[in-house]
């Protein structure tokens, strides 16, 4: 038998985190080439020079810009519910914490002082709709050049998305020596 019973077993796993770097290097490359001061007089004329040192913030309204690009629009929020924020807890253990610290830096952006930084229309978008977040919110493509790395959709249910939140409201009430 000269079967090679290893090509029978090529298994397609599509390596999904792979998939999305790959899909943004080219992007996350071009971020700091854009700020280029020397108009220099390369062959590649596609993009008009005309951005005033502004952030590329694309076709986005103000309103996004605030409070992000997804399913969340308005959200209103009442005092940190403790159960929810424990059952939050639980969600970042499983699937934040593999990037994220609270203080630190690390794959993504400490998180314990989010809230001071973002809305939590924000947030949840972010969490619900990273792909597109990071694809075309000017903030978070700063992010990505400044991490390098895009973060994937996690997969979160939106009640899941809000625990997540309380979770992270209630942290930043215990550090940083507030
Ligand atoms: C595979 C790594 C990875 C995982 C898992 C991940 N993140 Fe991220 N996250 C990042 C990176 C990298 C950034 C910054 C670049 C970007 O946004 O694409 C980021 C950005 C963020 C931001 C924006 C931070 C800011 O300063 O505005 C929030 C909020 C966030 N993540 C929350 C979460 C939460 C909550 C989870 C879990 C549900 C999670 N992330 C899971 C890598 C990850």
């Amino acid at each position: 038998m000269n079967g090679f019973p290893g090509l029978g077993g090529l298994r397609l796993v599509p390596d999904l985190r792979l998939l999305l770097i790959l899909g943004v290097l080219p992007l996350a490359l071009l971020l700091p080439a854009c700020g280029g001061e020397g108009g220099g007089d390369g062959g590649n004329a596609a993009q008009p020079a005309s951005s005033e040192g502004a952030p590329a913030a694309g076709d986005i309204s103000a309103e996004q810009l605030e409070k992000g690009i997804g399913p969340v629009t308005s959200l209103e929020l009442g005092p940190i519910d403790p159960e929810l924020a424990a059952r939050g807890e639980e969600v970042f253990r499983l699937k934040c914490s593999a990037c994220h610290q609270l203080d630190d830096r690390y794959v993504g952006p400490p998180l314990r002082d989010v809230t001071d930084r973002r809305t939590p229309e924000f947030i949840m978008n972010m969490l619900l709709n990273s792909w597109e977040m990071t694809e075309r919110h000017p903030t978070v493509r700063q992010l990505l050049a400044e991490y390098y790395t895009p973060m994937p959709d996690q997969d979160l249910s939106e009640a899941d998305a809000r625990a997540v939140l309380d979770y992270l409201r209630k942290v930043r009430t215990e550090g940083g020596g507030g």
